[in-house]
């Protein structure tokens, strides 16, 4: 099976959901919120890809960098790359429950740790979503992340514990979801977290506090001030709110005001190694990729997952290589130019 054939496998199985584009840039998706694309409009999805677009690299040879290393540590786990697989879930509510959430969440989690990297997993309306996560990594001994929405403190700590009991290397809470229908709809909070309620949480646990949706310098620097390990600028696929800037266009201000005393990891739109050096090159510590990774889990399971990240860590290493860079410590703002 190559990753040809994992593709053509996923249009089959994902048709009427997503058409496994060439470039999956949310111009052409069959569905939105609930769904694989972007909330309203798609404007939010489409940002992130037109936002990365616009930097363009520096092509550079004349170096003494013949050896690229790509590890990456995270929170004392080395890493093979600087590429997480992001949370994909809710197979019930977004899929019409054509796919099987463990399966789904399975595929990334155990894909990702073969590929020596790690995966994040979700949470939704169904029990069943966080369960599916969980199992996973339990599975693979605890080499995951999973992530909680912004329930009452109460319910978060409690999934907290039993996030704990699987030996997860660090818990994230997606805090972009405060406004997520599909929850409220069924009568489960989701709200808006202050510093305080981020305090308590980070207080609850050993386990390092990541939180994932963060877009403004202003909401990093609460972050930074209440705990929390790491953050993710992510917009959530765009599936949060329509019409938000992309990932890429906020993410240098961010790193500038926290990289160095908070984990910065970045998601949306990365499609190719290129993307993960311009990402890495505007100041993130690492990326997730999402929809790319889900499509190799429904074509190819595990097997396909860690195919798609290894063809990125590839990319990235060839696009090291030609940009002057040894190791990722070398990827600066040199690397990279804006022609817009
Ligand atoms: C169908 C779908 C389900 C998702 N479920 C979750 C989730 O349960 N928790 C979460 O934090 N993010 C979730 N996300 C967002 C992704 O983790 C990630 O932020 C986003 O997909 C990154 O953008 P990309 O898909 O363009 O790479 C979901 C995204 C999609 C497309």
């Amino acid at each position: 099976m190559d990753l040809q054939e994992v593709r053509e496998k996923a249009r089959e199985v994902l048709k009427g959901i997503c058409r496994v584009c060439v470039v999956c840039d949310g111009r052409n998706c069959p569905t939105g919120v609930p769904g694989i694309g972007g909330a309203g409009t798609g404007e939010g999805f489409r940002r992130n890809i037109a936002s990365l677009a616009r930097w363009k690299l520096n092509l550079r040879v004349l170096h003494p960098r013949k050896i690229q290393d790509t590890t990456f540590e995270l929170f004392g786990h080395k890493l093979s790359f600087p590429i997480l697989g992001g949370a994909i879930a809710g197979a019930k509510v977004n899929f019409g429950g054509r796919l099987d959430e463990r399966e789904i969440a399975r595929a990334l989690v155990l894909g990702a740790k073969a590929a020596g990297t790690v995966a994040l997993t979700g949470d939704g309306p169904d029990p069943e979503v966080f369960a599916a996560g969980l199992a996973a990594i339990r599975e693979a001994d605890g080499w995951g992340i999973p992530v909680i929405k912004p329930r009452s403190n109460k319910e978060i700590i409690k999934r907290i514990r039993e996030a704990e009991k699987t030996g997860a290397l660090a818990v994230a809470i997606d805090v972009d979801a405060a406004g997520l229908f599909n929850m409220t709809r069924v009568g489960q909070v989701v709200e808006p977290k202050t510093a305080e309620d981020i305090i308590e949480i980070a207080r609850s646990t050993s386990l390092p506090l990541i939180l994932k949706g963060i877009m403004t310098v202003a909401d990093a620097k609460v972050a930074l001030a209440s705990g929390a390990v790491g953050i993710v600028v992510s917009n959530h696929g765009g599936r949060a709110l329509d019409h938000t800037l992309g990932t890429a266009d906020v993410l240098p201000g961010i790193a500038a005001a926290v990289k160095g005393r908070l984990m910065v990891l970045v998601d949306g739109g990365i499609r190719s190694g290129v993307d993960v050096l311009k990402m890495l090159a505007l100041g993130a510590d690492a990326v997730l990729v999402g929809r790319p990774l889900f499509i190799a889990a429904c074509g190819g399971g595990p097997q396909g997952v860690k195919m798609q990240l290894e063809a990125l860590a590839q990319e990235l290493t060839v696009a090291m290589r030609l940009t002057g860079c040894g190791a990722l410590q070398d990827i600066s703002s040199e690397v990279i130019c804006n022609v817009m």
